[in-house]
């Protein structure tokens, strides 16, 4: 009898802990002690709700509620019995000090099946000091602290979330698959060194749609064996642009596969869109690229093969790259260009681009002295659709 009553009890505890909302049962972190003074870390409450959510078999739901609160490096680690919407309403920072961090990263979503993070929230990783001590130039072993990891997580939307003022890259996606990104905010200045938006690599199946990425690196990078990616209606800058790669550095990296660029904006950026590799480098291939339906504002090499990509003189420029390129179209770009060459294709003299077209192209240089604006091509005969000014590997230009 007594035991009996002991259940009960418990039993209520825990219905006074998640209270159930829709089919999704709710895990409220301000039950578990967390508190929205954005100077009481909340890992610990966090874990505990984390804990029970994941344990549980029907769907749940993880609420973090409107307000600010300060937030240590965290890892959310799979699996979960049952679906999990992770919902952030309010604003979590990180230590701002580099040094309160173990590893490199802040927070970590990973071994997951159906994950949804959503909310409107904002993941602010208060990069400032880290940004002014950032020496990746030069030192290969400098601290990469990214906000938002996800390893190996399948069957994924995060939706209306924010990702602000990372210390290195904001968010990196490894070996997921089915994962979509929307209405997604990726904001830091543009002088913040190596804040990418969104790297991927080792994917199959991600989508970025309708998203906004401002930042001090490239918007959106594709690192090797990624495959059927799809970008639409994202706004990108200021930042380096949408980079595949770079490639080719690295032994044993695996190709790169369908990528769909749709009717994005770049706007102010240093690149367009562009696919780069090092030159003396491993084999390696991409293929099946296509930028489409894309506006230019004052951006700096709108349309940019790379093959020649060598920054700090890190690499011996005079030995081709090995990465083949091949099945890449350049449709329907237009707008203003900040550099004169708005065009450039630089390809391998080992192994040419294969299979390029470039079509309905109209870019105008904005510079100070303002000549029309040029191409630049080697080791590729891109075939043509429609118009394109400036004319393309023209011999003249
Ligand atoms: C892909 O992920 C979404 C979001 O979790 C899910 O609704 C959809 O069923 C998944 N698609 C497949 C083919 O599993
Ligand atoms: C991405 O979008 C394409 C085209 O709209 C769709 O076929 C595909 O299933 C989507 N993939 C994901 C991961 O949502
Ligand atoms: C791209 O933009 C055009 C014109 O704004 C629109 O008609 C079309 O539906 C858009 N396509 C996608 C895939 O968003
Ligand atoms: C490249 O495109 C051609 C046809 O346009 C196609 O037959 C071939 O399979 C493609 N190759 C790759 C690796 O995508």
């Amino acid at each position: 009898m007594a035991s009996m009553k002991l259940q009960i009890t418990a039993a209520a505890a825990l219905l006074l802990l998640s209270v159930s909302i829709g089919d999704a049962e709710v895990f409220d972190v301000m039950k578990y002690g967390a508190k929205a003074d954005g100077a009481t870390c909340i890992s610990q409450a966090l874990m505990s709700a984390w804990k029970e959510a994941c344990a549980s078999t029907t769907p749940s739901k993880i609420l973090i509620p409107r307000g600010t609160y300060a937030l240590g490096a965290i890892t959310f680690q799979g699996p979960c019995k049952a679906p999990l919407e992770f919902q952030l309403q309010g604003t979590v920072k990180a230590p701002a000090e580099s040094a309160q961090f173990k590893e490199e990263s802040w927070v970590t979503f990973q071994y997951l099946d159906h994950l949804t993070l959503s909310g409107g929230g904002v993941f602010d990783g208060q990069g400032k000091i880290a940004w002014s001590q950032n020496d990746c130039h030069k030192n290969k072993n400098c601290r990469k602290i990214i906000n938002l990891r996800f390893n190996f997580v399948t069957n994924a939307l995060v939706q209306d979330i924010t990702t602000l003022d990372s210390k290195n890259f904001h968010v990196n996606v490894l070996g997921c698959k089915n994962f979509t990104f929307n209405r997604f905010t990726v904001t830091a200045p543009g002088n913040s060194p190596n804040t990418d938006g969104i790297h991927i690599a080792k994917v199959d199946g991600i989508n970025i749609t309708d998203s906004s990425i401002g930042t001090g690196d490239d918007c959106i990078s594709i690192g090797d064996g990624s495959k059927n990616i799809r970008v639409t209606r994202v706004n990108c800058g200021p930042g380096h642009g949408i980079s595949v790669g770079s490639l080719g550095r690295n032994k044993g990296e695996e190709s790169v596969q369908g990528l769909w660029v749709k009717n994005c904006t770049l706007t102010d950026t240093q690149n367009g869109v562009r696919i780069k590799t090092w030159p003396a480098s491993f084999p390696g291939s991409v293929s099946d690229m296509h930028f489409e339906d894309i506006k230019m504002v004052n951006v700096g090499n709108p349309i940019l093969i790379d093959q020649l990509y060598c920054p700090w003189n890190q690499c011996k420029a005079d030995i081709p790259s090995l990465v083949k390129i091949r099945n890449v179209t350049f449709k329907n770009i237009h707008g203003t260009s900040s550099t004169a060459v708005a065009v450039k294709l630089t390809c391998s003299s080992k192994v040419p681009c294969e299979n390029v077209v470039v079509g309905n192209v109209r870019l105008t240089y904005t510079g100070p002295e303002a000549p029309a604006a040029t191409s630049q091509c080697s080791n590729v005969a891109p075939s043509f659709l429609g118009t394109q000014t400036p004319s393309v590997c023209a011999k003249a230009a």
